[in-house]
């Protein structure tokens, strides 16, 4: 099978993709907010009818929280069976107001850049999953066939720490059985050079709320003799760097690897440059570990985040009020074999060991992910390197990743099957935040890269 006429056919056919992307992206599938439930349904019946489109039979499969999506379609016998993995779940979309546009209601806008897609769910991940599908879809319509099988596999709850997912794996550990793995969820290394993600961070996810006061009280009649949880929730958080960066929960780094001098030496030649890095976002000095380099905070370190806080009254105008209580979501990104379950007894120990008199703490979980580290040994990792630097002439990188794809571990511990993750996303794509985009470029040479990869695979043998 050819692939010249499968190329051209992706590039007739950008602007039907298009708005096939952009109703997918009108689905509000918010996964961590439970008002959004149905929404998720949805999002994976409509894969389920584009899937069918294809005259690839998927289904979906009901969890105890949102349903995966699972189909599986023949390629030639000799040719590699492969699984592609990507989630249709999105992120919420506060703060609202910081939206030009309605996050719902994707756009394609010209910018100074070039054209991007512009709405939530754009780059991470709709838009990408989405350019594995039209790879499918161009090799299809041309050849009325594809050149590999395929297991499609997609998830509606990666970006709330997946839940359902080990027990779902379990459970169908031989539908999901390939020879690779493939996951678009990942970005180029910079807008240029695509990459081929060998490692991944892990995540350890952890709300606390100190309790004081049995009620909220006036800071007047009560302030100074009160505890204020405010006031304790701050310092024991304040306490968790040092003043080189340090994490001072006890064991933390037990299990962070030393980086093998093949590592940093791949990593010094991708002349990575921390102050465009930094100063795209408005900063200019790394603030992690003070012995360490920017990529290595980023791709190789564990962190500890503090994600969010409250505490009183943060309404309009003023209140005197000494709270009752005070909250904070912190997470741990966890590299080499760091334990997440280790990390948050230990955490916790931390926290109580500094609670003064008439405080509490309660806590809850969310979510717990080991860091991963791939295998590039499977031959379909030069192929597809090969196949990428045919598509953005120029060679990709093997990088490391700093945020958590918590399947990409489960495949290799549940299934035993290696990974391969690569994706077209760019660092100023605003994943996560207000005005998430997708550079018009990443979906069409997504695509087309796709389409180049499953050709060079199909030439390699089962
Ligand atoms: N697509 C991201 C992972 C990612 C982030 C890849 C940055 C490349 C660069 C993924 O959807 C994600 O955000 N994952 C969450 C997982 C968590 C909720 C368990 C993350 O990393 O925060
Ligand atoms: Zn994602």
């Amino acid at each position: 099978m050819t692939l010249s006429p499968v190329l051209d056919r992706i590039d007739a056919d950008l602007s039907a993709a298009t708005d096939r992307l952009i109703d997918l992206l009108r689905i509000k599938s918010i996964s961590t907010d439970p008002a959004y439930k149905d929404a998720c349904q949805d999002a994976a019946d409509w894969l389920v009818a584009d899937l069918a489109t294809l005259e690839i039979e998927a289904k979906t499969y009901p969890t105890p929280g949102h349903p995966m999506v699972m189909g599986k379609v023949e390629g030639p016998e000799n040719a590699p069976h492969i699984l592609f993995y990507g989630h249709y779940d999105v992120q919420p979309v506060d703060p609202l107001e910081l939206w030009d546009n309605d996050p719902f209601d994707a756009k394609v806008e010209d910018t100074p850049k070039g054209k991007v897609i512009r709405g939530r769910g754009t780059s991470d991940d709709k838009g990408q999953l989405m350019t594995f599908i039209e790879a499918c879809r161009a090799w299809k319509s041309v050849h009325g066939t594809l050149p590999c099988s395929i297991t499609f596999f997609f998830e509606g709850e990666e970006e709330s720490g997946s839940p359902s997912l080990v027990p779902f794996m379990e459970e169908h550990k031989d539908a999901l059985k390939a020879d690779l793995a493939f996951i678009c969820d990942t970005g180029l290394f910079d807008s240029r050079v695509p990459a081929i993600m060998t490692m991944l961070r892990g995540l350890c996810g952890e709300e606390l709320t100190i309790t004081g006061p049995d009620k909220d009280l006036h800071s007047g009649m009560y302030g100074g003799a009160a505890i204020n949880p405010a006031r304790v929730l701050t310092k024991i958080l304040g306490n968790l760097f040092d003043d080189f960066g340090k994490i001072q929960i006890p064991d933390f780094y037990e299990g962070a690897p030393v980086l093998s001098n093949e590592v940093k030496a791949q990593w010094e030649n991708l002349n990575f440059d921390h102050t465009t890095f930094l100063g795209d976002v408005g900063l200019t000095t790394p603030a992690g570990e003070s012995d360490r380099t920017a990529l290595e905070m980023i791709w190789s370190r564990p962190t500890a985040e503090i994600n969010g806080m409250w505490s009183g009254y943060t309404g309009a105008g003023f209140k005197t009020v000494l709270p009752s209580e005070a909250s904070a979501k912190v997470s741990f990104r966890l590299v080499g074999d760091q334990d997440p379950h280790a990390i948050r007894k230990n955490f916790r120990a931390w926290v109580e060991a500094q609670l003064p008199a008439d405080c509490t703490v309660t806590y809850k979980e969310h979510g717990a992910s080991q860091a991963s580290q791939m295998s590039t040994d499977h031959p379909a990792f030069e192929a597809t390197r090969k196949a990428l630097g045919e598509e953005w002439d120029v060679d990709a990188a093997y990088t490391g990743c700093g945020g958590s794809i918590p399947i990409a571990g489960h495949f290799k511990d549940i299934i035993g099957m290696d990974v391969l993750l690569t994706g077209w996303g760019k660092d100023d794509d605003q994943i996560h935040s207000p005005n998430e985009k997708y550079d018009m470029e990443s979906f069409h040479k997504g695509i087309r890269s796709w389409a180049r990869i499953l050709d060079a695979l199909s030439s390699l043998n089962a």
